[in-house]
């Protein structure tokens, strides 16, 4: 504590002189950085994955921050050496990958997108703080901001889908959720927008690929939600695995200095990704360990995660002249903001017993429910949905009762004790048949069909809960093949065969090719692993007690084969004329000709299995023709558009209304629709709302052709409609 005192009086006299501009966090940092030696400067700037083994570098300052400990006793354990035995007592901070939950978890991200309510995202936000902040993790590695537009990257899990719009809602509203009011509420936890950037656009959706983005691309698609999350006071941004145009994100000034810092103006903390400063050697970007040090500094970056370079060669480095003291100090300063920021001077340790307090508390586990509830997407109903009469059902599939599995992948605290399995939710509500069928989603042993056929033949519906297993998704699990595992398909069709009602429930990290499992059943429900509450979220949704409302955040293939596919792709010079010649249309020695539908597959068309927006209601709505205020705007103007949705069936329900816009003419060719605004809307049957959207002209602007951001006067469309393939375009000019 003498050293604190010690910090807080020369905070205490440079403010007497007068530093004017600076805040008071700004003349802590100078103070305290003014007493440090090089080597204590660079101990700031390493972060090591541990818990209490790491107490002896605390204690040297050797490291600034530890991963991958969530267990209180050892965070305070490594707390105490860095406060009370380093020279300066600098506490470190406690890092995790708290990505959808900290022991309550929720639905994976690409779930949470799915349910266009970034108010239940914030809230899942804010729950996993309360409960990660119990535990002494005062930082997460969250939000993934990656675009992935290719379901075969086993990372969509972990981020919003395909649109740059809903990326930034979500990744905006999780900073929000993360950071509470102020950072420095012991409830308040470090966000961490990652991976910065273009990662998800692994070539192949190859985990760790290398990527093709052009600067125009990475500017219209791939950074705002980065801008709009770091705008949104985002604390702290990781740098990503792969390269952006030759140079690795970790050696890249242009993306760490030039946009991050003088184009944005963000004033955050950058830390590598695991080891990705030691991959650039891989990567043929740098000669040795040495060298990554020296390029990763340079080029903007604050903390090294797990690479060793910077402790053990920066210094040299700054003796050699090939690192300033100034880059250093850059560095420091940014690390010791964020730690005065989190008040981890002021209270470095946490209660031990804290976390038995917050842990699955009731209103946590009702709210990963609701996101659950609202997450879920239904694909097919004929009218079984939702089986309110049926007694007896029969439940089988891989899924139904894997507590482990429905957590999904990056669900490190989560404890499958807690799990609410659908089979544990549905036997609370019908007499329950239950015949297993396949042990795990990739078992291809069909030793018990023949039971669970007979089975459904007993009963008055039968649910087959198939999907992914949490391992088959997330980091380094990519798949070339997006069918359902195992026998997982042939269960389904068995099932059917018992001429009964068949519901299916998909329970995945990513979407499936699921196009032949529609044919064999009468409804499909899917869920984006749902996490701890899950099975009482499905029960409700098949029960009719609550109806589903979720939207699709990324668009779902008929075959692998189709990625990467998203709604949102430039015009070409051969859109879809409605005339697709399929492979079977084809006559036997056909000549030569490259007429017909144009960029499409001769095998599976032109369209994707289900368009981004789509989900089905147990109700159905009705979209009034949109009618726009002033079809003529100014740059400076604001659209609006307002049009009555009506709800024509007899449950209440929630439509998720979306505006989608078309710039008609660009200088640089612009995409045939962009999401630029949704809006939940709760609707009793019979009942009309009139919804109207405001949407300023400024937000149709664009890196044209002279890479300037600028909205291009001119002819545009837009649609108001449950998905992105539907609606009847209206048009409206800026002048
Ligand atoms: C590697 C992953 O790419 C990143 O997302 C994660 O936060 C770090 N490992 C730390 O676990």
């Amino acid at each position: 504590m003498k050293t604190i005192r010690f910090i807080l009086s020369a905070a205490v006299l440079i403010s007497a002189i007068g530093c004017g501009a600076q805040s008071e966090t700004d003349r802590k940092v100078e103070a305290l950085l003014s007493q440090m030696s090089l080597q204590e400067k660079i101990g700031q700037m390493n972060q090591l994955s541990g818990g209490a083994w790491l107490k002896d570098e605390a204690a040297a300052g050797n490291v600034g921050s530890i991963l991958n400990c969530s267990d209180p006793k050892e965070i305070n354990i490594v707390q105490k050496a860095a406060v009370e035995e380093s020279r300066l007592g600098i506490p470190i901070i406690a890092s995790r990958d708290v990505i959808h939950g900290f022991h309550t978890i929720f639905p994976i991200p690409l779930g949470q997108a799915a349910t266009f309510n970034p108010a239940i995202v914030e809230k899942g936000a804010r729950i996993a703080a309360i409960e990660a902040t119990a535990s002494g993790v005062r930082w997460t590695f969250s939000p993934m901001l990656d675009i992935a537009r290719d379901p075969r990257w086993g990372r969509v899990a972990e981020g919003s889908g395909e649109d740059p719009y809903l990326d930034a809602v979500m990744g905006v509203a999780m900073v929000k959720g993360y950071q509470g009011d102020n950072l420095s509420d012991p409830t308040s936890m470090a966000a961490c927008i990652k991976h910065f950037v273009g990662y998800g656009a692994a070539e192949g959706g190859r985990d760790y690929n290398t990527t093709m983005i052009s600067e125009r691309s990475l500017r219209n698609t791939y950074f705002p939600a980065f801008k709009a999350t770091a705008e949104a006071g985002a604390a702290t941004l990781m740098t990503s695995f792969n390269e952006i145009d030759g140079v690795p994100s970790t050696g890249n000034k242009w993306l760490l200095k030039d946009i991050l810092r003088d184009e944005w103006g963000w004033d955050g903390m950058v830390v590598t990704d695991w080891n990705s400063a030691g991959e650039m050697i891989a990567h043929g970007f740098s000669r040795d360990l040495k060298h990554t040090a020296e390029q990763a500094i340079n080029a903007g970056v604050d903390m090294d995660m797990m690479s060793y370079g910077f402790i053990q060669y920066v210094e040299e480095l700054v003796k050699e002249g090939k690192v300033s003291e100034k880059e250093i100090d850059r560095a420091v300063r940014n690390i010791l903001k964020l730690k005065f920021e989190l008040g981890l001077f002021e209270n470095p340790y946490v209660d031990e017993t804290a976390s038995a307090k917050v842990d699955y508390a009731p209103e946590h586990l009702e709210a990963a429910k609701q996101c659950a509830v609202e997450s879920a997407v239904l694909l097919k109903n004929n009218g079984v949905l939702p089986l309110s009469a049926a007694r007896t059902i029969l439940v089988t599939g891989p899924l139904a009762d894997a507590p482990y599995e429905q957590m999904g992948t990056w669900a490190f605290d989560g404890q499958k004790e807690h799990t609410i399995t659908p089979l544990d939710a549905l036997r609370e509500e019908y007499n329950v048949i239950w015949e297993p069928g396949l042990a795990y989603s990739r078992d291809k042993n069909t030793k018990d069909f023949a039971r669970v056929r007979n089975a459904a033949s007993r009963a008055d519906a039968a649910v087959v809960f198939v999907g992914e297993e949490a391992i088959l998704s997330g980091e380094a699990h990519s798949l070339s093949n997006l069918n359902l595992q195992g026998a997982q398909s042939e269960l389904i069709a068995e099932v059917a065969k018992a001429g009964k009602p068949v519901v299916v429930v998909v329970i995945a990290g990513r979407p499936l090719t699921i196009e032949r499992d529609l044919a064999n059943c009468d409804a499909m429900l899917y869920s984006f692993h749902p996490g701890t509450m899950g099975g009482p979220a499905l029960a409700d949704l098949i029960k009719g007690k609550a109806v589903p409302s979720g939207k699709l955040p990324m668009t779902f293939l008929r075959d692998a084969g189709q990625a990467p596919f998203y709604y949102n792709h430039n015009n070409s010079g051969r859109p879809c004329n409605g005339t697709e010649t399929l492979l079977n249309d084809i006559p036997i020695a056909a000549g030569q000709t490259s007429l017909g539908c144009t960029s499409y597959y001769l095998d599976t068309g032109y369209g994707p299995l289900f368009p981004f927006g789509y989900g089905l209601s147990y109700t159905e709505f009705e979209y009034g023709k949109p009618v726009i205020e002033n079809a003529e705007l100014e740059r400076d103007g604001v659209l609006r558009v307002s049009l009555d949705l009506k709800n024509k069936g007899k449950y209440e329900a929630t439509e998720v209304a979306q505006l989608y816009v078309q710039d008609c003419v660009g200088s640089v060719v612009r995409p045939v629709k962009e999401l630029k605004r949704f809006e939940r809307i709760t609707l009793a049957p019979g009942e009309t709302k009139t919804i109207t959207f405001e949407l300023p002209v400024a937000e149709l602007a664009f890196w044209n052709f002279d890479m300037e951001y600028v909205v291009e006067p001119g002819d545009f469309r837009l649609w108001v409609a449950g998905d992105s393939a539907s609606g009847e375009p209206v048009g409206f000019v800026v002048k």
